[in-house]
Formats: structure tokens, C-alpha cells, sequence
């Protein structure tokens, strides 16, 4: 399962040596693995077999149209949360039909390009999003396909900057509203209502939270359906954790069995938008040592990747596994911080780390596919990484490293 293993004392991308990706393409680069992609997509569709399903991968995880157009061919639809998505979801060969919209803040200008694109539904986050979308659509002469997305008020147990179905979050209308927000959405002319969608965090290593949602999201479909609106769809988000560490998230399979369980003989389309599920163990981002700085009270590996490429630790205090690409059998090991170019002490993708290093070793920062090069900015003027997709025993550059002039494109200077 895992893509990226030792053999021989060489850490492997499936088949390729990153050595050789480093020495081909230079670094940071990121890595992906086109097989764990697959494979992670696969153990939610495998686990929805013979049930209306629609799995719709966040984009916000790893937007390259390169990783999307992977799971495209196998069927996969999108979770989008800005037209910029839609469009990349578009040109890596997925299906409008197949895109759910999320987002708190879409402008009118977004929902007649979504509507106009036929993208499956909007999960809408607040009543004055509901009137919006009926008034693009009725100016466009067209039905808008709608979800509610509640907020049902439950713990996520996870970081609070990535916890979001609390009442205290942005996202999301009320569940306590949402009888009188769908009677609305009911009422309006050019709006089908279809779902009902939530989404409570991110990194959940638990099942229960999930379930606690569903609980909350099934009694109000029940309730609904007795006032006579019929939801076909039920969208339980994203979430599903994943192990940097030594956490123990369930398999997307036992989630989804157990979602399955609680359903009963209800007929609903049940619709996932893992991101990190699918994408985080998929990628590492490989990184060369240009220094060693040894104080006599602290030691320093100093990388040629920041974190402008990789934000997550100096974000999250993320804990990602780094692991020599080459181990050395021999040498002192010491406990080291591992610190990028980027004039920030925040700026470092590992702390006390126990390694043995020399410069130019090259390293390698697991769990690096999801909210990696996405969350990647041009902070100190640094160009952004280069992404390669590994294919077997084969590489794909789906994106080049950012040049000089890439980094001033669109400035200009002022008039003489
Ligand atoms: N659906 C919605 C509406 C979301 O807001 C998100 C993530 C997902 C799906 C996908 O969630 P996932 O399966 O990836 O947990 N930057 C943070 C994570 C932020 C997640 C935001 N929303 C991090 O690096 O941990």
C-alpha cells in the first residue's frame, strides 16, 4: 500500500529512486504517487458498490491538474470551493455533472459560471446565498440544484483552526434553522432542492464525531420528509484522518461501512468529499540539506524547502515524518531542527528530529500531498516547487518549478 519505501537503503516513489528525481529535476520537489491515489480513491468507491454514490474530491487538497485528471479517468467527481477549481476540474477531464460547490462566499458572478457550467449542486452556506442563487438562476432561466450545508453543532476533536461544525465556526446555516431554510428554498421558483450536506472538520481520527452529524442530518431528512420535501442526497463532507504519526484514523471502508449501517433501508445518493484521505500519503516533498549549523545547544539541518512550500507545521504545529532518502550506517547522529531558507522562526518542517546528516544529503517530508503545494505561496520571492507524478517505473512533470520571470508575471512598473 504504502508508495514510498526503502529498497536497498533508497527511498522509492513506487518504482523510481528519488535519488534519481532529485538529480533529474532538482529540489524541493514534490512527489507524487499516481498507484496511492488510485488505490485510496478505490477503497471509497469498492466500499459504496451497489449504492447510488457520488465521491467528490476536495480539489483544495491538491489541485494540480495532473492528480485530478488521475482521478478523473476512474469516474471520481469535485468538491469545489472557487470557479478557479471548477475550471482546473474542467481542463484535467472531469465532469461538470459530477461538482459539488462549497464555499461560504460565492459572488453572483461565481453562480452563473457554475450554473451556466451544469455542475451537480450547490452546498449552500447561508440564506443570503439561497436568494442569490435563485436570482442568478431565474435571470439565466435556469433551475439551480441545491444542498443545504448545516451546521450540526458537533466536536470534531481535531485542531480548532481545522474544526468546522461548531456553532462558533463560519461555515454552514444553523441545523436549528434548517426546517424554515428549506420551506424557503422550497418556495423559490428556480431552485431544486436535492440534499442536504455537511461538513464538521478535518484530520478525524474518529468515527463517532461523523456519526454523531449523521444522527443529527437523518432525524431532520425524516422530518422534512414529512412536510413533504423529499431529500435525494445526503453529502457528509470530508474529513477522514489519515496517519502522519502514529494516529490510528479508520479506513475510508470501515467509514463508509459504518455511515451504510446508519443509513437502514433509506434510499439516499450518499456523497464524500475526502481530500486528505486521498491525497495526503500520496505525495512527500523532497528537499536537499545545504547546511549544517551545530551550536552547542542546538543543531540545525538548514533545507532548500520553507515554508512557503510546506505551511502545515509552522500553521498547525503538523507533525510530518522526514526521512533521509539515503540512510547513513555510519556518522554521529544528533538531534536536529530542520529549518528552511525563509527569513521566519516559525519557518521549519520538523523539530528534534534524531538523524544522521552531512550536507547535501537529500530528505524526504512524508505526508506531503495534501495541503502542501496548495497552501504554497511566493513568500521571500521563492519560486514554487516542482511537482512530478511517478507512474511506475515512470515520471511526469505536472508542473514545472516557477522561474524568475513567473515570479513577476503580471507586475509592472509605474509610468516615467
Ligand atoms: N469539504 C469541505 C466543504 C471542506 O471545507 C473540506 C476541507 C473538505 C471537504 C476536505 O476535507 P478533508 O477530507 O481534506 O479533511 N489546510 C488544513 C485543512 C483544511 C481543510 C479545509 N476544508 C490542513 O492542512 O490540515
Amino acid at each position: 500500500m504504502d508508495a514510498f519505501l526503502y529498497q536497498n537503503n533508497e527511498l522509492f516513489a513506487e518504482q523510481v529512486a528519488l535519488k534519481q528525481i532529485a538529480q533529474t529535476y532538482g529540489t524541493p520537489t514534490y512527489v507524487y504517487s499516481r498507484r496511492h491515489l488510485e488505490e485510496r480513491f478505490l477503497s471509497y468507491q469498492n466500499a459504496l458498490q451497489g449504492r447510488e454514490h457520488l465521491i467528490c474530491y476536495a480539489v483544495k487538497a491538491n489541485s494540480n491538474i495532473g492528480v485530478l485528471n488521475v482521478l478523473a479517468r476512474l469516474g471520481s467527481g469535485f468538491d469545489i470551493v472557487s470557479i478557479g477549481e471548477l475550471e482546473r476540474v474542467l481542463a484535467a477531464g472531469g465532469e461538470a455533472s459530477k461538482v459539488v460547490y462549497s464555499g461560504v462566499a460565492k459572488t453572483k458572478a461565481d453562480i452563473a459560471h457554475a450554473l451556466k457550467a451544469g455542475i451537480h449542486c450547490f452546498n449552500v452556506e447561508s440564506e443570503g446565498e439561497l436568494e442569490a442563487i435563485n436570482q442568478v438562476a431565474a435571470e439565466l432561466d435556469m433551475q439551480a440544484r441545491i444542498s443545504l450545508r448545516l451546521n450540526p453543532d458537533v466536536d470534531a476533536k481535531t485542531h480548532p483552526y481545522i474544526s468546522t461544525g461548531l456553532k462558533d465556526n463560519k461555515f454552514g446555516i444553523d441545523i436549528e434553522r434548517a426546517p424554515a431554510v428549506y420551506q424557503r428554498a422550497n418556495s423559490l421558483s428556480h431552485i431544486e432542492v436535492i440534499g442536504v450536506d455537511c461538513h464538521i472538520g478535518s484530520q478525524l481520527t474518529e468515527i463517532s464525531p461523523f456519526l454523531d452529524a449523521l444522527d443529527r442530518l437523518l432525524s431532520l431528512i425524516d422530518s422534512l420528509a414529512e412536510q413533504g420535501i423529499v431529500i435525494k442526497h445526503l453529502d457528509l463532507g470530508g474529513g477522514l484522518g489519515v496517519r502522519y504519526q502514529d494516529e490510528t484514523p479508520p479506513e475510508p471502508g470501515e467509514y463508509v461501512a459504518a455511515v451504510l449501517e446508519r443509513l437502514g433501508e433509506r434510499e439516499l445518493t450518499l456523497a464524500f468529499e475526502p481530500g486528505r484521505s486521498i491525497a495526503a500519503n500520496a505525495g512527500v516533498l523532497l528537499t536537499k540539506v545545504e547546511y549544517l549549523k551545530c551550536n552547542p545547544h542546538k543543531n540545525f539541518a538548514i533545507i532548500d524547502a520553507a515554508m512557503n512550500d510546506m505551511i502545515r507545521p509552522a500553521l498547525y504545529q503538523a507533525w510530518l515524518n522526514i526521512q533521509p532518502v539515503t540512510p547513513r550506517a555510519e556518522g554521529v547522529s544528533k538531534r536536529y531542527d530542520i529549518v528552511g531558507p525563509v527569513c521566519e522562526t516559525g519557518d521549519f518542517l520538523g523539530k528534534d528530529r534524531e538523524l544522521i546528516l552531512e550536507q547535501g544529503d537529500l530528505l524526504s517530508v512524508a505526508g506531503a500531498g495534501a495541503y502542501g503545494f496548495t497552501m504554497s505561496s511566493n513568500y521571500n520571492s521563492r519560486g514554487r516547487a516542482a511537482e512530478i507524478m511517478v507512474d511506475g517505473d515512470s515520471c511526469h512533470v505536472i508542473r514545472a518549478r516557477e522561474t524568475i520571470a513567473d515570479l513577476m508575471l503580471g507586475e509592472a512598473l509605474l509610468p516615467e
